[in-house]
């Protein structure tokens, strides 16, 4: 496992922004951390790598976010599913399989419903609060 520690809010956005530019069409991106780790920031971040332009906020009332650009993202939170197996009953699965780029935070709560390959980021705060480690 790979460790890596980002001393401040820049630096994981700098990251982002790079995953986001270098990210291929039907990419899967997971984001596990407790709440306040830095997942929503992170994939604002991916966002503005991919060059969307629109503010990205935490999927409130859905499931998943969808913007559209020359590389579609699709963003999940999985802490709202009350059933894990709901993701797979209504068919969320599909965005997996779409051309789309899959940022879903949470994802080890879903993870029997991933394909095969799929990046995972997880985040945890450090000590000093402003730090991260990756
Ligand atoms: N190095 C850092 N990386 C990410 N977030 C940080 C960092 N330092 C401070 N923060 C703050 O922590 C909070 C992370 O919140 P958020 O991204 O919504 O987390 P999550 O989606 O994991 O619950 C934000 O308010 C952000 O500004
Ligand atoms: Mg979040």
């Amino acid at each position: 496992m790979y460790k890596i520690e980002i001393n401040s809010l820049d630096k994981l956005k700098a990251l982002g922004e790079y995953i986001g530019k270098n990210a291929k069409a039907g990419q899967i991106i997971c984001l596990n951390g407790n709440l306040g780790a830095g997942k929503t920031t992170m994939t604002q971040s991916i966002a503005i790598g991919m060059g969307i332009d629109a503010y990205v906020t935490s999927p409130t009332f859905t499931l998943v976010n969808e913007y559209y650009g020359e590389r579609n993202l699709f963003h999940f939170d999985t802490y709202r599913l009350e059933r894990v197996d709901e993701f797979d009953l209504l068919g969320f699965d599909e965005y997996l399989y779409s051309d789309g780029v899959c940022v879903i935070e949470w994802a080890d709560r879903i993870v029997d419903f991933l394909p095969e390959d799929y990046l995972v980021i997880d985040i945890s705060v450090a000590e000093d609060n402003n730090s991260r480690i990756l």
